[in-house]
């Protein structure tokens, strides 16, 4: 396995490959990651998977100094798995101090997760575009777990008329349902049992959107209130087309319900697509 720390070597180095396959990351690996590179697996031998805790998507100090950091076992997970490159630049690697361009991003951006993060999405893209002018794979994988993150790459390759194509890959759980997340391990004991709470909501919430007992507003209410009513701060729970992120227009069938909530300190994401008739 080669490790790369420089864009100049990665880029060398891949150079004369065709048929790349990329797996960005934040490291911390979990079976969620692995799922990923296994996935590109499937595709191609030559797979790059990047670890580099982006601090321009965090919009708090506070949040970026405490992610995990777990390179060295990230590495032996890697070898393990046969992964054949791995690129973790540092931080001077990745950002030119001179840096002021910007990617403008589609309005859904400053929704959900972007109204509660500012500038969250503006970094992630920031960074995804370098990492893909570095690599410059034939496709990048992607989780469903972060789905709107998902979203906006894939609308970002579309505008801007990037060959890469985007693979969706399905969220990985834990066997109580809680989708695996590397900010699990900063969940206190008690908190890390109740935490499957959110995607049992959401799995209530998908199951009367399907029944038609109430309307929309009225389970995001009741979702609301069973997360609040359990000690959780909930900051959207909320069913959305899935293939827009906006709010459902009149018989749309693909939906989505996201949701972010806070236990204790620790912000959780989750979502669940569905449809409402066969
Ligand atoms: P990170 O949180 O490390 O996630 C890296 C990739 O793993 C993302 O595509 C994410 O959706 C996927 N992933 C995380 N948990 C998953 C799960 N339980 N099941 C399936 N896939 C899962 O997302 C980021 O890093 C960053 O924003 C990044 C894209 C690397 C840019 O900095």
């Amino acid at each position: 396995m080669q490790i790369i720390h420089t864009n100049y070597e990665l880029i060398n180095i891949l150079k004369p490959l065709k048929n790349i396959a990329f797996v960005p990351t934040m490291g911390n690996l979990h079976a969620g990651h692995l799922s990923l590179i296994q996935e590109a697996f499937k595709k191609t031998k030559y797979v790059v998977v990047s670890i580099f805790i982006n601090p321009l998507q965090f919009n708090s100090n506070e949040d970026f100094k405490k992610y995990p950091r777990t390179l060295e076992e990230d590495l032996t997970m890697l070898k393990k798995i046969g992964v054949p490159f791995v690129f973790a630049p540092s931080e001077s690697e990745m950002f030119d101090p001179l840096q002021t361009a910007q990617i403008h991003l589609p309005q859904i951006a400053y929704d959900l997760c972007g109204k509660f993060r500012p500038g969250h999405f503006e970094g992630v893209a920031a960074i995804v575009n370098k990492l893909f002018n570095v690599v410059q794979p034939e496709m990048a994988f992607f989780g469903k777990k972060d789905f709107q993150q998902l979203f906006l790459i894939k609308e970002l390759v579309r505008q801007l008329d990037s060959p890469i194509k985007i693979i969706a890959v399905d969220t990985v759980r834990h066997e109580d349902g809680l989708a695996r997340s590397s900010r699990n391990s900063l969940l206190n004991m008690g908190d890390r049992k109740k935490a499957p709470q959110l995607f049992q909501t959401l799995s209530s919430m998908k199951e009367k959107a399907i029944k038609k007992s109430l309307s929309f507003s009225e389970i995001e209410a009741f979702g609301t209130q069973s997360l609040n009513a359990a000690g959780w701060i909930v900051d959207y729970l909320t069913i959305r087309s899935s293939q827009s992120l906006e709010s459902p227009v009149r018989d749309e069938n693909q939906l989505v319900i996201l949701g972010a909530a806070t236990l204790g300190s620790v912000r959780l994401i989750d979502n669940i697509e569905f449809c409402i008739h066969d």
